[in-house]
């Protein structure tokens, strides 16, 4: 197992940036794409943080994802959208797509937006508080056009991506609500990251290339490849099958079906509801109703072994509160993989190091 480096929030940033400038981005897209990233890491989601920064470089001197670049256009019906991410950093593209979303929900009470292509849009958290913060209530479908690392409900071998759904619920005082899972037991980075540790994932989240249950996080790393099960049995593979059809098949107008396996790109489909609580009717009514529901259900008495019922969106909040207290934690292997892509981005590894204090 490697060593753990704790490495504090300002020392990291100045790292990712010079890392991120490798790929000839514009500094607002250096800030964004770390940004995003190192938020990933805060809110305690590893598997969505700097530590992809390795697979966007591959992806990069593929040619599957095109620095510098901003949606596009396709459809504009007023409180309809469909965007195309043009393979462009989701970071990028998907904020764009929120931020127009957001301005005709403002004005309209609602717009669905359709955004395909979007090169890797990361934790989808991100994009329902960017509209909880605008006051918009938002609900995600998103696709993944990646290598397959799902098994359908009851089959053996992988098929669809961990197609994440996300809902978001501003409440005014308040924290927002925000839940956002992958339908798979795991996100797939999180094997990554399990592998990277050299720790064995949890019973119940993965099958090995004969469809056999297996703890050891290489099935979902390395060939030969086994698959991740969908949380729920055919619940959450009826909502991965869901983001599919929506995420997929509708925003992106394509699904994982045909992904070229070969490439190391990962493109999101994302299918997002945005509303404005106030175009509904009263949005006093359904603040307070809303914040004693969760009051009523937090005063649950809590089992053996649990601190306090939480609601979604509170373990991001207090990792992020300690995280940027105390750093963040980069497992040596995810560190040294940063600084060889650092290196074939032409960046100096040694000057990454210099930033993140780790010489
Ligand atoms: N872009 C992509 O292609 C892609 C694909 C898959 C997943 N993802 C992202 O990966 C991230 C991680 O997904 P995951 O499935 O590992 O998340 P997870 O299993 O950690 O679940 C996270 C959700 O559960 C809530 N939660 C956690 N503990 C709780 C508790 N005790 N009580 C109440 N709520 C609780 C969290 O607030 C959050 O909403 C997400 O941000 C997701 O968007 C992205």
């Amino acid at each position: 197992m490697s060593s753990t480096h704790i490495i504090p929030l300002d020392r990291l940033t100045t790292a990712m940036h010079r890392v991120v400038r490798g790929f000839g981005s514009h500094e607002s897209e250096v800030r964004a794409v770390a940004g995003n990233l190192i938020e990933a890491n805060l809110t305690g989601h590893d598997s969505h943080g700097i530590g992809m920064l390795p697979r966007y470089t591959e992806a990069f001197l593929e040619g599957g994802l095109v620095p510098n670049t901003h949606v596009r256009t396709v459809l504009d019906a007023g409180a309809l959208l469909r965007l195309d991410g043009q393979a462009g950093f989701g970071q990028v593209v998907g904020q764009e797509a929120m931020s127009m979303g957001i301005e005709r929900a403002s004005q309209h009470g609602s717009c669905i937006v359709a955004l395909g292509n979007a090169h890797h849009i990361g934790r989808i958290g991100a994009w329902a508080e960017q509209a909880a913060q605008a006051g918009l209530i938002s609900i995600h479908l998103v696709n993944v056009v990646a290598r397959n690392v799902v098994a359908p409900f009851g089959g053996g071998d992988a098929r669809f991506g961990t197609n994440p759904v996300c809902i978001g619920v501003p409440l005014a005082g308040q924290p927002p609500v925000i839940l956002d899972f992958a339908t798979s037991m795991i996100a797939q980075g999180k094997t990554r990251v399990a592998h990277n540790k050299g720790e064995p994932v949890a019973p119940g989240c993965l099958i090995d290339d004969q469809g056999r249950d297996t703890q050891d996080p290489r099935y979902s790393v390395v060939p030969p490849w086994g698959a991740l099960l969908t949380f729920g049995a055919h619940k959450g593979y009826g909502l991965a099958v869901m983001c599919e059809l929506l995420g997929g098949a509708l925003a992106g107008g394509h699904t994982q079906r045909n992904a070229d396996a070969s490439k190391r790109r990962v493109l999101n489909g994302m299918f997002s509801v945005l509303l404005d609580p106030a175009a509904l009717g009263d949005t006093g009514a359904f603040e307070q109703e809303a914040q004693a529901f969760i009051d009523w259900v937090k005063a649950s008495p809590p089992r053996d072994g649990v601190e306090s019922v939480l609601v979604a969106g509170e373990p991001e909040r207090a990792s992020r509160a300690r995280r940027t207290m105390e750093g963040i934690p980069v497992d040596g292997t995810t560190w040294q993989e940063i600084l060889d892509a650092a290196a074939k981005l032409g960046v100096d590894p040694g000057a990454v190091n210099a930033d993140a204090g780790l010489v």
